[in-house]
């Protein structure tokens, strides 16, 4: 007889919250899983140490005490309106496709608007066509390619998003939040 398949687990209970110094260590965790090189404590230190100062925005989803995503943004100040980089996104090998990345960049999402952010891009592995998926869904289209940005001389795809400051595009992330168009 076959052994009785439980639907798959499609939300999180995760919470959003700030993503702060006690979170390191797992995050440093996730990393080895996530890259070939993933970011060391000193880096993850150095990128929060930026938030105080109002350069970066780091936030972490947590379930119980478990941290089990994080995404960083980088705010930059340009003549025309801001523009926020995306740093970093890593979920929990056991926790992806629930939404928690995606929960993750509509909170964060709505922080770069509170900024005045006009326009928001990323840089992804050529070979991440989930990530690329989850980028798309938020307006992010190709817009270059970096050659061998990466160890192993992998390619890197510099994706945009130009409407983050529309008035529609508050739509979009509250549909994005309540999971829309997700089984
Ligand atoms: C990319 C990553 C952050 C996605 O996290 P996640 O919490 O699983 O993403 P979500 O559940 O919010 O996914 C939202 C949508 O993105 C797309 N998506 C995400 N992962 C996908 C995958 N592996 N394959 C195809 N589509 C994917 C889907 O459209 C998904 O919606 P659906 O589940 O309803 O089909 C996660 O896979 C990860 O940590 N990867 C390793 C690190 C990494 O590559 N980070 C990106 C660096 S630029």
């Amino acid at each position: 007889m076959n052994a009785l398949r439980l639907p798959t687990m499609r939300s999180s209970e995760a919470r959003i919250t700030p993503m702060t110094r006690r979170h390191i260590p797992r995050a440093v965790e996730l990393e080895a899983q996530a890259y070939p090189r993933g970011w060391s404590r000193s880096v993850f230190r150095s990128e929060l140490d930026q938030v105080g100062r109002g350069g970066r925005r780091y936030l972490a989803a947590v379930e119980g005490r478990r941290l089990v995503g994080y995404a960083g943004l980088w705010v930059v100040a340009g003549t025309g309106g801001s523009e926020a980089h995306i740093t970093n996104i890593v979920v929990d090998p056991d926790h992806r496709r629930c939404g928690i990345a995606t929960r993750l960049l509509v909170a964060l999402a709505r922080e770069a608007r509170g900024a005045g952010v006009t326009g928001w891009t990323l840089e992804v592995r050529a070979s991440a066509t989930g990530a690329q998926e989850l980028y798309r869904g938020f307006g992010f289209a190709p817009a270059g390619v970096r050659k061998a940005y990466y160890e192993q001389g992998e390619d890197a795809v510099v994706m945009w998003c130009h409407s983050i400051g529309d008035d529609g595009y508050d739509g979009l992330l509250d549909q994005l939040e309540l999971g829309e168009g997700r089984s």
